[in-house]
């Protein structure tokens, strides 16, 4: 079977990162995939099942693609607890599978993954406090999402394709399931928002993911000797709650909420949830800045565009 060269198969489309990419590849050779074969306008488009194998083959071969974006993933953390094996079929079977087609082609894949992968405890930097976690730092997920993460990672590693395994965090953007949106509803209807103060990381767009990607799949990850594992974040770090008292008052400013509640911190064993999650979710940006020379800027300009995306967009 010949593959088109250039074409790119975007699976997953109708995700966070999958909705940015649909715009940010928009005038290149990209089909589209999604897991009932329609995106989000409802536009017909591949159906591409993860979980059903026969489905994603089908969609792998249907589209002949040089470069397969896989931004498709079970992303339910909670869930996931309860849905182990659906949860590993997704983020990890599938994603071996992929790689496989791939290497068999000569095709490339893009994929993404988590700060999950790492227990949180953080791993003390020279001056005693946690440093940013490396691509190369030991993994020790703490649930069944992020096992099922990590061994999505070591699938495609594993199957010889050309690959970029892109790591990201705390993903957001102006549409979708994400916490600016939970805040900005939550807000609206209560007086007082109680937020998790001792889990650090760094609010990432979905956008900033999508741009980083289109900018960096014409080159071939084998041949330019910049493949594996990339961490992909903002700049900068923050707590739940500093995000949610960032989110208030932006969205106060631009008048997409009436009035702005209260924020209050709380601690991490105030708000059970059923998978634990990591309290440090810093990653370093180095690898990514060094190998395409650009630097993603600091959370909070993320923050303002997403805001402004929304205020532009107008009442819901
Ligand atoms: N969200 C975060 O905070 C975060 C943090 C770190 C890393 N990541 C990683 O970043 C990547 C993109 O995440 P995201 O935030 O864009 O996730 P998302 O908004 O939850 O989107 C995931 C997409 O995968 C699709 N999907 C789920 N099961 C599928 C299946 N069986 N077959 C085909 N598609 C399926 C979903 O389709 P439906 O719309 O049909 O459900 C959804 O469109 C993922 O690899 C995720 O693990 C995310």
């Amino acid at each position: 079977m010949n593959i088109s060269p250039d074409r790119v198969l975007l699976l997953g489309a109708n995700g966070q990162v999958g909705r940015e990419l649909q715009r940010a590849l928009a005038g290149r050779d990209v089909v589209f995939a999604t897991r009932a074969g329609t995106l989000a306008d409802g536009t017909p488009c591949l159906a591409g099942d993860l979980a059903d194998a026969a489905s994603l083959a089908r969609a792998l071969d249907e589209a002949g693609a040089e470069t397969i974006v896989n931004a498709a993933a079970y992303t339910a953390v909670d869930r996931a607890e309860d849905e182990p094996e659906l949860a590993d079929r997704i983020n990890h079977r599938a994603v071996g599978e992929i790689g496989a087609w791939a290497a068999a082609h000569d095709a490339h894949v893009v994929h993404y993954s988590t700060d999950y992968v790492f227990d949180g405890h953080g791993i003390p930097g020279a001056d005693g406090s946690p440093r940013a976690y490396r691509e190369d730092d030991a993994t020790a997920p703490l649930g069944t999402y992020g096992r099922s993460k990590l061994a999505g990672e070591q699938a495609l590693a594993a199957s010889g394709a050309s690959h970029r395994i892109f790591r990201t965090a705390w993903v957001y953007a102006s549409h979708g399931h994400n916490f600016l949106r939970t805040m900005l509803r939550l807000a609206a209807e209560r007086e007082e928002l109680r937020v998790v103060a001792d889990q650090i990381g760094a609010p990432t767009p979905a956008r900033w993911i999508a741009d980083v990607t289109a900018g960096v799949t014409t080159s071939s990850p084998a041949s330019s000797g910049l493949g594996g594992v990339f961490n992909l974040v903002a700049a900068g770090r923050c707590s739940w709650y500093d995000f949610a008292s960032a989110i208030v008052e932006g969205a106060a400013a631009r008048e997409l909420i009436a009035r702005a509640p209260r924020v209050v911190p709380i601690a991490t064993a105030d708000f059970p949830t059923r998978a634990r999650r990591p309290a440090w979710s810093v990653l370093d940006g180095a690898r990514l800045e060094a190998a395409f020379g650009l630097q993603l800027p600091d959370w909070r300009a993320g923050l303002d565009q997403v805001l402004d995306e929304l205020a532009a967009a107008g009442p819901a």
